[in-house]
């Protein structure tokens, strides 16, 4: 039996601090239900609510940003000069080297909740390739056996999901045998969540013994990381460079060379890789340097006449936006935790489900709390911005149909799968328009980049218009 004595403490606690709704219907709980409701309650730190209540919750989210803000520097796509053609080369050699040492893991975030999809399931479980409908965790996981392969290394995968697809996620993973990686280099762990607030700061109740939860965010991932035992795993293994990205792109190269090697020669903490934006207010965030740190701001937070400048030869001064795609060094990460930092919190508005102080299930909008890995980019001592080709890197898999959806993402694997096929030689069927008029898609064992594909010629069978190729 809860003593009154826990009721009275507790009661005391939420009053201080204004949240006592979320006792309302104590009474009505059996003890089992106090004790979740208790446990809840204890892992929350009042202090650090107060503060997010008062500068998240309440006031209207705006970005404090310096206004004194620059483009960045960054490594073009390809070499500029015969300097850089050197530096490049290099970089690649150091690249490959520390990828057969074991000394990159990857690391995909996929602890979303894909709203936009509307998918039922783990994002991770879509099928999406345009031939065999691979789902994107069976592509992350053939380049991650071939890139093993490649360097005879291992590999290790990390994989963060939130409390509410980590059951689904491992049961996805177990019933498709791991596809086919070794189980012990698969490390599936759970991020940490966040209260959900009415617009007034009062902490919701998702049931009568429940607090509205969502997960924290992909920031959330660097304590995620540390709580679970997988930084002391990388640890273990000799781990150092960490590969990561985004469960919705499947066009992603895990394991780059270049961009490993060339962070790892200019002593970067976290790095990153960028494009150039189809148009000045693309919703990806944009890269600028403020008081000399590479940072990345949401698109929403640009002021227009910044996102609209632009150079002597049209191109836009902020022409660079960020695909979600970093490497980030270890040790790095082990000083949030052993520094006790913590990156900043953003709000935003979003229909949630709760109760209400009359115990009715509603959905209504409330505030939801996210922190952005992106935001550690600041904080690193050093980090370079690598540019890459659109079409070669990145297919967001955001919505059910239109822009960034499965259906032009599979577009995106067959034209990626073409673009290197004409560069190795081979003929592809295209329609009037330039499109490519057949579907194409080449296992990672086949190809991880363009250049493998010369060695693999006699193996490609002639292409007709209309067809469906799969090249293993
Ligand atoms: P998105 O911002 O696209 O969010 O996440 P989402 O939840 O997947 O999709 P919507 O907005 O509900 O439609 C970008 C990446 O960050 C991961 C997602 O899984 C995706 O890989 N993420 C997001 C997390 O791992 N945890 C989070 O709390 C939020």
């Amino acid at each position: 039996m809860l003593s009154r004595n826990i009721y009275e403490k507790t009661s005391k606690l939420l009053k201080k601090h204004d949240q006592e709704q979320i006792l309302a219907f104590w009474d009505k709980l059996d003890s089992d239900q106090k004790n979740r409701l208790l446990s809840q309650i204890e892992q929350l730190d009042f202090t650090k609510i107060d503060n997010w209540v008062t500068n998240f919750v309440k006031k209207a989210p705006y970005a404090s940003i310096n206004a004194d803000f620059e483009p960045v520097g960054f490594y073009k796509p390809e070499p500029e000069n015969a300097e850089q053609q050197k530096k490049y080369d290099n970089a690649v050699k150091l690249g490959k080297k520390l990828i057969s040492q074991g000394k990159a893991a990857a690391f995909v975030v996929a602890g979303g909740q894909g709203t936009r999809l509307g998918f039922d399931g783990p994002k991770g479980n879509f099928p999406i390739s345009p031939v065999r409908k691979k789902t994107l965790f069976r592509i992350f996981a053939e380049n991650i056996s071939a890139a093993s392969e490649k360097y005879k290394a291992v590999c290790p995968w990390y994989i963060m999901t939130s409390p509410l697809n980590y059951d689904q996620t491992v049961e996805i993973f177990r019933s498709n045998n791991y596809y086919g990686l070794e189980k012990e280099n698969i490390f599936i762990f759970q991020q940490g969540t966040l209260p959900n607030f009415s617009p007034e700061g009062k902490i919701l109740l998702a049931d009568k013994s429940e607090i509205a939860c969502s997960p924290d965010g992909h920031g959330g991932c660097i304590r995620a990381l540390h709580k679970s035992g997988a930084l002391e795993d990388m640890k273990k293994r000799g781990v150092e460079f960490i590969s990561y990205w985004q469960v919705d792109n499947p066009l992603i190269n895990i394991f780059d060379p270049l961009f490993i090697g060339l962070h790892a020669h200019d002593k970067a903490e976290m790095s990153s890789k960028a494009l150039r934006k189809n148009d000045p207010k693309e919703k990806i965030g944009n890269f600028c340097l403020i008081d000399g740190k590479v940072t990345i701001i949401e698109y929403s937070d640009l002021p227009d006449e910044f996102a609209a400048k632009r150079n002597p030869d049209n191109s836009l001064v902020f022409e660079l936006g960020s695909i979600a795609i970093h490497i980030i060094n270890r040790v790095f990460l082990e000083k949030f935790i052993s520094e006790d930092t913590s990156l900043p919190l953003h709000s935003a508005v979003k229909k949630i489900r709760y109760i209400d102080q009359t115990g009715r299930k509603v959905e209504s909008q409330g505030i939801k709390l996210e922190s952005f890995i992106f935001d550690a980019v600041p904080l690193a001592s050093n980090s370079i911005v690598l540019e890459t080709i659109r079409s070669e890197e990145f297919a967001p898999t955001k919505n059910a149909t239109g822009v960034d959806s499965a259906e032009s993402t599979r577009q995106m694997i067959t034209d990626r799968a073409a673009s290197w096929l004409e560069y190795a030689g081979v003929k592809i069927p295209r329609k009037h328009d330039g499109s490519v008029d057949c579907s194409i898609e080449i296992a990672p064992s086949f190809a991880l980049e363009k250049d493998d594909l010369k060695a693999k010629l006699s193996k490609i069978p002639p292409i007709k218009p209309g067809a469906k190729i799969y090249l293993e």
